[in-house]
């Protein structure tokens, strides 16, 4: 029988982890399936449970359960533990369940290596303080910018995260229209505004004339983020699918102990979009 992966989530028909996976594998000749599970919302403890007793390896997580897979696991990553959220789930060779979050590198991953974007002494500003900008805020701040301002509809939600990760670096959290007045040199999306073809209502001048938006979303269409950056100015207009790569890439690695190439599977994706 194969090694089994699988990614859960709910819901799950358009997730685009089996052609990654299935890719990775090909590419690093290794023996394995992955497959899609359509999460039971309310039941998700019993999936995994099934997953793994079945003899399954590994588990990619997505929305809606990153939360609830945070909360399952036996043990955490660094990186889980501040995230409090988990997107891999790893059968350790004594049976439990290891929790990781492959978000933050992901992202990282793709505006350095794939963008050439060095965030180093950048003015970034990451709009919303859900589960995605918790996944990816402690990595953010790792890259040494000048400041990173969390913005988000409700203004309580952005000050919390800010506070939880002010011990990472310079980090600051408001509503939107504090943001009047203010430039950034990058703009994340993180919202789930997007998801019903809207934008994060933020003022039109805020980003830097040239500067780079990041969506974290992605689509076989424009997503209504990147319009906002061609509408506004941007001299780089990035979406997620590379992020999503990436975060999968991170996944492999800690599933197979080897790093596959990522640049061919975001030009299939591409392609195939
Ligand atoms: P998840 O954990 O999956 O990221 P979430 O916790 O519901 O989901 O977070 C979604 C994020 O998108 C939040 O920051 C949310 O803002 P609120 O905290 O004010 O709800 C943001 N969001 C969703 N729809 C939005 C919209 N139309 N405009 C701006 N922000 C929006």
């Amino acid at each position: 029988m194969l090694d089994r992966y699988a990614v859960i989530g709910n819901p799950i028909d358009h997730s685009k982890s089996p052609v990654i996976h299935h890719e990775f594998a090909r590419q690093t000749g290794q023996a394995m399936e992955y497959d899609c599970i359509l999460g039971n919302l309310g039941g998700f403890a019993g999936d995994v449970l099934h997953f793994f007793g079945q003899g399954g390896l590994g588990l990619n997580v997505t929305v809606p359960f990153k939360e609830e897979a945070w909360q399952y696991a036996n043990e955490l990553s660094t990186r889980a533990q501040h995230a409090r959220a988990v997107n891999t789930l790893i059968k350790l060779p004594d049976g439990r369940i290891r929790g990781d979050n492959t978000d933050g590198v992901g992202l990282i991953r793709d505006l350095s290596n794939n963008h050439q974007l060095n965030l180093s002494g950048l003015r970034v500003l990451l709009l919303g303080a859900g589960g995605a900008s918790r996944g990816i805020i402690k990595t953010l701040l790792e890259t040494n910018p000048e400041a990173v301002v969390i913005a988000n509809r409700t203004a309580a939600k952005a000050l919390q995260l800010a506070e939880q990760a002010v011990g990472f670096g310079p980090v600051s959290g408001c509503g939107f229209d504090a943001l009047s007045g203010n430039k950034f040199d990058l703009i994340i999306n993180a919202t789930s505004a997007g998801l019903d073809g809207r934008i994060p209502e933020i003022p039109n001048d805020c980003l830097t004339p040239g500067g780079c938006t990041y969506d974290m979303l992605y689509g076989n269409h424009t997503t209504p983020f990147c319009r906002w950056g061609a509408a506004h100015g941007a001299g780089r207009i990035l979406d997620g699918l590379g992020m999503l790569v990436e975060q999968a890439a991170e996944s492999f690695f800690l599933w197979r102990g080897i790093r596959p190439d990522t640049e061919p599977v975001i030009d299939l994706l591409r392609k195939t979009a």
